[in-house]
């Protein structure tokens, strides 16, 4: 299997990165609609609970697909046209910057967070730090729906080009070169 990307398909492991965190991208959006629909239901429990500990990994999984990404660039399949290009470029930001700030918040909070069972914070006595705080308040939820709305546009354009086979990308993410 070719594990590096070249100008024809996308490698083993940027293929890995994106429907490994496509699927985890999944659950944590079911998640949050198990909690919007049915708040404190058997449903919204079970799930709840893992929100924050696969926000964690989400988080270190965007990094780490980031710099492969830009140890790649040379050697991807291009973009289709520049919408594509800024629309993968957005889908990158939102992904870093939603657990970013839930994680800032998070901090600021003064609760400790001990995701499976790792100190990763401690948590503190005396005054949240709000100025860490009002960022995560006002944006993770808010950005974190922008970006179901930016997954669900990919996964639609994804198909509407299959339909003209020059456009159609879906193989090089599946490890096809395109028109095979
Ligand atoms: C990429 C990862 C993440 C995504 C896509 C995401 C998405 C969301 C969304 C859409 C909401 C809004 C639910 C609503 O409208 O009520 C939400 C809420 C919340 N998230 Fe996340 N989240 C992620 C990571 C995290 C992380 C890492 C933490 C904490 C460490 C976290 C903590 C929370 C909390 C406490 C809420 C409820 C308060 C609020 O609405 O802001 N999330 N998340
Ligand atoms: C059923 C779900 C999905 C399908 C069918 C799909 C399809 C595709 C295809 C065909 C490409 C290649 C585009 C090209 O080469 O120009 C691609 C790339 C990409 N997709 Fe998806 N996608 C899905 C889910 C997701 C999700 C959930 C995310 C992120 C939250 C995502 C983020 C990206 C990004 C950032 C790229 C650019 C290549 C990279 O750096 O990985 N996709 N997707």
């Amino acid at each position: 299997m070719q594990f590096r990307d070249t100008q024809t398909r996308y490698g083993g492991l940027s293929r890995a990165f994106h429907w490994g965190m496509a699927l985890l991208f999944a659950w944590q959006f079911l998640t949050v609609i198990a909690r919007v629909l049915f708040e404190d239901s058997a449903l919204d429990n079970l799930l709840w609970g893992s929100h924050k500990p696969l926000g964690l990994v989400l988080m270190v999984l965007v990094v780490l697909r980031l710099f492969w990404a830009l140890a790649n660039r040379a050697s991807r399949p291009p973009s289709l046209n520049l919408p594509a290009r800024l629309g993968h470029l957005a889908l990158y930001l939102l992904m870093v910057l939603v657990p970013l700030l839930a994680l800032m918040r998070q901090y600021g909070s003064g609760r400790s967070f001990e995701p499976f069972g790792l100190p990763l914070m401690a948590g503190f006595e005396g005054d949240k730090i709000e100025w860490l705080m009002a960022p995560g308040n006002w944006l993770h939820g808010n950005l974190g729906w922008a970006l179901l709305a930016l997954i669900v546009g990919h996964i639609a354009l994804a198909m509407v080009h299959r339909r003209r086979p020059q456009d159609n990308v879906l193989p090089r993410m599946l490890g096809r070169p395109v028109g095979e």
